[in-house]
């Protein structure tokens, strides 16, 4: 079932159009994240579904219920939407215990004081930060007070959450933890998250389906991590889904030849009547072997050791690719190449995308 639904929202702030016939619907139960780059409307939109903001145009219904229909004159408070919020500068109240913070909620629905402290001390456990209650937030560190703005949001025992960019503050180890926790969280409670980053190693390690937005707001595809990351819809989900290669390949009669020169790609063929091509390929796809074997000739242009990984810098008839392989491998596997020296290479996964179109997305 769909707890949330997006119909066609429209939403400008002056002149400047944020979102157009933006549509998405999320499942109950799922963690759904949205993706997108910087200033692409993320929170925009999470502040749509709030009720924080209200649409020009469209609908937005929550667990079946419109609760924002300008058309109808529908727009329900953000207080009676029944969610739970992390907005993403967390803003907890400097001035108020960890206690206070997380109780603020409750204390809003005039909850009985036995029940409250009950309900407060099980949340703030919930979440790690068991005995820090008397804390003020300066008193805490940024992951704690991170804490504390998820047991907040949490507190109401609310059956779907918003997170804004929860864990964007905290160091590399903390973020990585607070993500494990947030999807077992998620999954104990039973909530649905609808969850805006734009971090796709977040998105791919909590998402049950996600949604990559373009810096236009325009939702480019959806789906769940793997298809996400194995099958992009275009260059542009390709490209924003981590380091992407492009070589440049022109069609000459029958044949793909790769860069300025003559070898053709010996692999299969893109689909389309295009002259110009690129093919696309991350670096842990590329295949590097002994000159003399099958695969496309190249010439070793750079050679560096990254202690676990050998990253070569390959050219292949003035198109470059990077490869990158574990140096065990390389050791035991004979495939230490040198700077000059001639390689051969082969590609696990190769996309093909017309080249016309990818210009249009790299040089935004
Ligand atoms: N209240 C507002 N008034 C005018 N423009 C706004 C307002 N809120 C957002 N915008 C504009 O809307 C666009 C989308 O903003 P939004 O905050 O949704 O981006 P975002 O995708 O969340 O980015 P980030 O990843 O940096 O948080 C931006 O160009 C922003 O400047
Ligand atoms: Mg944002």
């Amino acid at each position: 079932m769909d707890i949330i639904q997006v119909e066609d929202i429209a939403k400008s702030y002056g002149k400047h159009r944020v979102h157009e016939e933006l549509s998405l619907s999320i499942q109950q139960g799922e963690c759904f994240t949205l993706l997108g780059p910087s200033g692409c409307g993320k929170t925009v939109l999470l502040r749509l579904i709030a009720g924080f903001e209200i649409p020009d145009a469209g609908k937005i219904s929550i667990g079946g219920t419109v609760v924002s229909d300008p058309s109808a004159g529908v727009n329900i408070s953000p207080d009676s939407r029944g969610l739970g919020v992390v907005f993403q500068d967390y803003a907890v109240w400097p001035h108020m215990t960890v206690f206070d913070n997380v109780a603020y909620p409750l204390k809003l629905i005039k909850m009985p004081r036995k029940d409250l402290t009950e309900r407060v001390m099980e949340t703030v456990s919930m979440v790690g930060m068991g005995g820090l209650e008397k804390r003020l937030p300066s008193e805490l560190s940024g992951g704690q007070q991170q804490r504390v703005a998820l047991a907040r949001a949490l507190v109401a025992k609310p059956s779907l959450m918003l997170l804004d960019e929860p864990l964007t503050n905290l160091d590399a180890n903390l973020r990585e933890e607070m993500r494990f926790e947030i999807k077992e969280l998620q999954r104990k409670l039973n909530i649905t998250v609808f969850y805006v980053t734009h971090d796709q190693e977040i998105a791919l390690a909590i998402s049950d389906r996600l949604a990559i937005m373009d810096e236009t707001g325009h939702i480019r595809q959806t789906g769940n991590p793997w298809e996400i990351f194995e099958q992009p819809a275009d260059p542009f989900v390709f490209n924003f889904m981590g380091i992407a290669n492009f070589i440049s390949v022109r069609r000459v009669g029958e044949d793909y030849l790769v860069g300025n020169g003559a070898q053709p790609m010996p692999w299969e063929k893109p689909e389309g009547d295009a002259s110009e091509w690129a093919a696309g390929f991350r670096p842990s796809d590329v295949r590097i072997a002994p000159a003399g074997g099958a695969g496309l000739r190249g010439v070793v242009k750079r050679a560096s050791f990254l202690g676990a990984m050998m990253d070569y810098l390959i050219d292949v008839d003035g198109a470059s690719l990077r490869t990158s392989i574990e140096t065990h491998e390389a050791l035991t596997e004979r495939l230490m190449f040198k700077e000059g020296e001639a390689c051969v290479v082969n590609f696990r996964n190769l996309l093909w995308f017309d080249a016309r179109s990818l210009a249009e997305v790299l040089k935004r």
